[in-house]
């Protein structure tokens, strides 16, 4: 596993996974103990990746695991048009449509964004709770969630009382906010997804995409 397994995922654990041979050390600036560089979906390929071990270490089983890494490659290519558009608004604080972007992509989190997450804290992790190899990683991710919506939050604030010069705090949160959700994604795909596929029955894996899809549907509670 990439990052070493679940016991070395810990919140604020530093670590120079990924680092190592490429020089100059890229800082951590989330806290989660991952350094994710920017514009790189934790998705896209890379030894670690869940699309890969879904439809490659899972036989067949991995339908549920591989719709949260297609979630996973969603919320990536909001987070870039969020980069991009907390860029543009901090070089010219009059770009409405700048702004516009910002506000839908606090949007999608809000709506899809958390239909993924109950996906996760609903249907995924009751059934991870129980076993012994995943109390660790459990609570981290559990934190991360937290944190995550702690920055959304601020983001958020940031968003609705925008005024010319907060154009460099609206980017440097939506920058923070973006690297949190990049490394909490990865964490998920590298440390968790896997392990989980792997340790959970054929027909635990089927109801959860049963569970998914009624949730999907409306029909299944997302808080
Ligand atoms: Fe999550
Ligand atoms: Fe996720």
């Amino acid at each position: 596993m990439a990052l070493g397994g679940p016991m070395r995922l810990q919140p604020h654990q530093r670590t120079t996974q990924g680092l190592r041979g490429r020089g100059r050390r890229p800082i951590d600036r989330t806290g989660y103990g991952i350094v994710v560089r920017r514009n790189r979906s934790p998705s896209r390929g890379g030894a670690g990746s869940v699309s890969r071990m879904a439809t490659g270490t899972t036989n067949g089983r991995g339908d549920f695991f591989a719709s949260l890494v297609q979630d996973h490659a969603r919320i990536e290519a909001r987070l870039e048009a969020l980069e991009r558009a907390a860029d543009a608004l901090s070089k010219s604080e009059s770009d409405a449509s700048a702004l516009g972007i910002i506000a839908g992509t606090l949007g999608f989190f809000s709506t899809e964004g958390a239909h993924h997450e109950a996906h996760e804290e609903l249907t995924l992790f009751p059934r991870l709770r129980p076993l012994p190899a995943f109390k660790q990683i459990l609570s981290a991710l559990e934190f991360q969630h937290r944190m995550n919506a702690d920055e959304e939050q601020k983001l958020s604030a940031c968003v609705d009382r925008f005024a010319p010069g907060d154009g460099r705090e609206l980017r440097r949160l939506a920058l923070r906010f973006a690297e949190m959700q990049r490394a909490h994604a990865m964490a998920e795909e590298r440390a968790m997804f896997p392990l989980a596929a792997s340790s959970l029955s054929p027909q635990t894996i089927a109801e959860m995409g049963r569970e998914m899809l009624d949730r999907k549907r409306g029909v299944a509670p997302i808080e």
